[in-house]
């Protein structure tokens, strides 16, 4: 479908020597760019598998198109990205994979800091970061210290990160507040619920992307998911660069989103 339409714009005069990518962008609607895309970056283990390599590999490529994902969504506008990093059932797989993960984050935050603070992106780890190893804590708090006066896009990293896991901790803080008498539970709204999750300030996303074929939610942000429209590809993380989610983007600005209502 999108090779169609890049072939078809391929004809025009005024489009000659052009990426794939600069097409795409072409055809964006600037007014009507997402404020918050999230993904799950999924398929890491099946794409090293299929060439033979071990899972690590997989993980390691991975890195490599989040970074291409976060320069896209940087150059067009995106105003938050939050990407699923390490869930917390993500405990339950062989040490060795989780030792990699957090590794790999460690190195990632390291390597690439600098050059996410001269983009003007603002680093955030969401989930439960006090029970992460030390060194991936420090990696967290070092990008968060390093790019708190960043007013770019938004990086949110999902680490040890658990939709109901943050129902919980917002619905404990809620309580210890009541118990203190700082709330009455009369005051109790979506909003104050919503000012209590990790996410606490920024828009629910408006758009999910799913790649690697799985048509799950895998406890990701089930609150701010309520009305967030859904995009799925058959393309393993490590394949997705900037076209697919282009193509994502291009997607998204053809729905109309009703949020429970009618169209207009
Ligand atoms: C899911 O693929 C992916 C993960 C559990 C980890 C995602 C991590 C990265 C992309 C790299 C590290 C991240 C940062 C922020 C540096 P899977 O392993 O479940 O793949 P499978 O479904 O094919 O087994």
């Amino acid at each position: 479908m999108i090779k169609s339409i890049i072939n078809l714009m391929r004809k025009s005069p005024d489009i000659q020597g052009e990426s794939d990518e600069e097409i795409l962008r072409k055809r964006l609607d600037p007014a009507r760019i997402p404020r918050h895309v999230a993904i799950i970056m999924d398929g890491n283990g099946r794409w090293a598998s299929s060439r033979g390599m071990p899972r690590a590999y997989g993980h390691r490529a991975g890195v490599e198109s989040l970074r291409d994902i976060v320069q896209i969504s940087s150059d067009i506008g995106v105003d938050v990205l939050t990407v699923y990093a390490f869930s917390t059932e993500n405990w339950k797989r062989p040490r060795e994979e989780i030792d990699v993960l957090m590794d790999l984050l460690v190195e990632y935050l390291n390597k690439e800091i600098d050059e996410l603070k001269e983009k003007n992106v603002k680093v955030k780890a969401i989930g439960k970061i006090d029970e992460l190893p030390e060194k991936t804590r420090n990696a967290v708090a070092v990008a968060h210290k390093k790019t708190q006066n960043c007013n770019g896009l938004k990086l949110n990293i999902a680490l040890n990160y658990g939709g109901r896991a943050e129902i919980v901790d917002a619905v404990r803080e809620i309580a210890i507040k009541v118990e203190k008498k700082l709330i009455i539970p009369q005051n109790i709204d979506q909003e104050l619920i919503a000012r209590h999750l990790y996410t606490s300030g920024q828009p629910d996303p408006d758009l999910l992307i799913r790649p690697s074929g799985d048509y799950r939610i895998s406890n990701f942000l089930l609150w701010q998911l309520a009305y967030t429209e859904f995009w799925h590809t058959d393309v393993m993380w490590p394949d997705f660069r900037k076209t697919h989610f282009l193509e994502a983007m291009l997607d998204f600005q053809n729905r109309k989103r009703r949020f429970g209502g009618l169209s207009k």
